[in-house]
Parts: C-alpha cells; structure tokens; sequence
C-alpha cells in the first residue's frame, strides 16, 4: 500500500488539535521545529501521532557543507525519532550552513566527484549516528557553477549511491530545475536509481518569465503532474506528499490535494496493467 500526505503547517495546528483529521495517510514535520523545542509543537505532534504516522524532513543539516556535522543536532533528531517513531527522516542535497552560520536557505553544491565523495561521507555519518538510512532530497536551484563536471541527474544518483542512502524525490524541484537549467525533466526522472526513490514530494512554483521559483504555492500545476505520472510508472506507487506554503489553505483543501495524487497515481498504474 502506498501513501498519501500532507506537510504539517502552523496554520494547521488548531485543525489537528481540535482531532479535524482529514483522510491521509501521513503528514510530514519540519525536523526543526521540534528536535529542540517541546511544549505546544510537541502537544500538536503527539495530536497528529494519535491519527497517522509522521515523517522527520529536516532544513539543516548541510549535507554538503564543510563545516563538521552538527552531532548534538543529529542527536536531538535521535531522540526525536524515539519518541514519535517516524516512517522515515530526511534532509536535503545541499549545503546550509557557512562558518557554523545557519542560511535558512538551500545552496546548490557544485557537481563534482569530490563532492560527491564528500557528501556520502557526512551522509554516512548521519546515518551511523543515527543507525537508520535517511532519505536526501534534490533541490530547486537558480545558478550553475563552471566547475560542474557532471549533470544534475549524475550528481544525485551518484551521491544516494555513494552514501548508500535513500531518495527523497521532490518531482517539482525537478520541474524548476530542468526549465532553470535547460534539461530534460522525464530524462533526469530516468536517471535516477528507481529501488532507492523512497517517497516523492509535490508542490508548485511560480512562472517568473525568465526562470521558474519554487514557492510552493498550490494547487500544483499541470507540468508537475504530468511529470509525477512519469514518476509513478518508472518508480510504481511511491509514497507522495504536497507541500503547499504560499497562501496556505485549510488542511481539508491540501489533503484534497494529497488525494487527487492518489487518484492519478491509480490511473497510471492502472493504464499500465490494462496495457501489459
Ligand atoms: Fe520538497
């Protein structure tokens, strides 16, 4: 069975508190705003908890970074993951911090095998501390470095392999990136290592004539559906959230979102039945 989520959001909170549980299947927390803070954001998970399973998707980390791994944060995730017991816990392929400075911002990494190295090393040592896999996600970017000796789809594939880790395929970041950086968005999807695509995220983005901006406004748009069919016949049922964070609608609206997922995926997977 494949699941279906949303993104748990403050706007939410009075929703889940009052147990206004739409039908989903399991709802994805932001790592910090809850690894080191207990009170009402832990009420409103243990509230969320009673109705379905959670997922840990973490901002900082630096994956990428160059300075050490932040081990007491990666511990404060432990203990997290302890008491709430997500499916699954992940953060994202890129650097966030600079000289221990937080960005709250998601650099690109220059694609290089070195970095590529580099990267499988700190994920390796996340996971050790952890003792479980994480999943890293690809971002949406807007530069490109002249060093870059390798694809974006090469970089991605070649880190989750390295590191042994899994995928956290977001399918509108790929949208971005491919119109941004002129490439093909089904090629980079084929690319990809299809048994460690873990869960797939959607959202959508804003057209800025130039490039595209992933703002994650809603509802999602055709091009990122149409690329999350590709997703769902190359990696079958994966687990698929929507992340919707400009103009926030209620939790019924975003389930609803979450749902029409559900409802696409079956008519691809049942297309491809009819058609074997
Ligand atoms: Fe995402």
């Amino acid at each position: 069975m494949s699941r279906y989520g949303v993104g748990l959001r403050t706007e939410h909170y009075g929703e889940w508190l009052a147990g206004a549980a739409p039908r989903i299947d399991f709802v994805e927390a932001i790592t910090e705003n809850f690894a080191t803070r207990r009170g009402r954001p832990w009420a409103v998970l243990e509230a969320v908890r009673r109705h379905v399973p959670l997922v840990f998707h973490g901002v900082s980390l630096s994956l990428g970074g160059a300075d050490p791994i932040d081990r007491a944060y990666v511990r404060a995730i432990a203990t997290l993951a302890d008491r709430f017991e997500p499916l699954w816990i992940s953060d994202h392929l890129c650097a966030s911090t600079a000289h221990t400075h937080h960005a709250h911002d998601l650099w690109p990494l220059p694609r290089t095998r070195a970095l590529v190295r580099h990267v499988a090393q700190r994920i390796g040592e996340v996971q050790d501390l952890l003792g479980r896999r994480i999943l890293v996600e690809n971002i949406s970017s807007y530069v490109q470095y002249a060093r870059d000796e390798m694809s974006a789809a090469e970089f991605v594939a070649a880190v989750v392999d390295d590191a042994d880790c899994d995928l956290l395929l977001d399918v509108n970041n790929v949208v971005v990136d491919a119109y941004n950086h002129g490439f093909d968005p089904h090629e980079f999807l084929r690319a990809m290592p299809a048994r460690r695509v873990r869960q797939l995220h959607l959202a959508g983005h804003d057209d800025c004539g130039t490039h595209l901006f992933d703002d994650h406004r809603g509802p999602i748009p055709d091009t990122t559906w149409s690329l999350f069919e590709t997703a769902v016949s190359l990696f079958g049922e994966v687990p698929a959230l929507v992340e919707w964070d400009k103009h926030t609608p209620s939790l019924g609206v975003v389930a609803t979102e979450a749902n029409t997922a559900r409802e696409r995926a079956a008519a691809v997977l049942e297309g491809r039945r009819a058609a074997s």
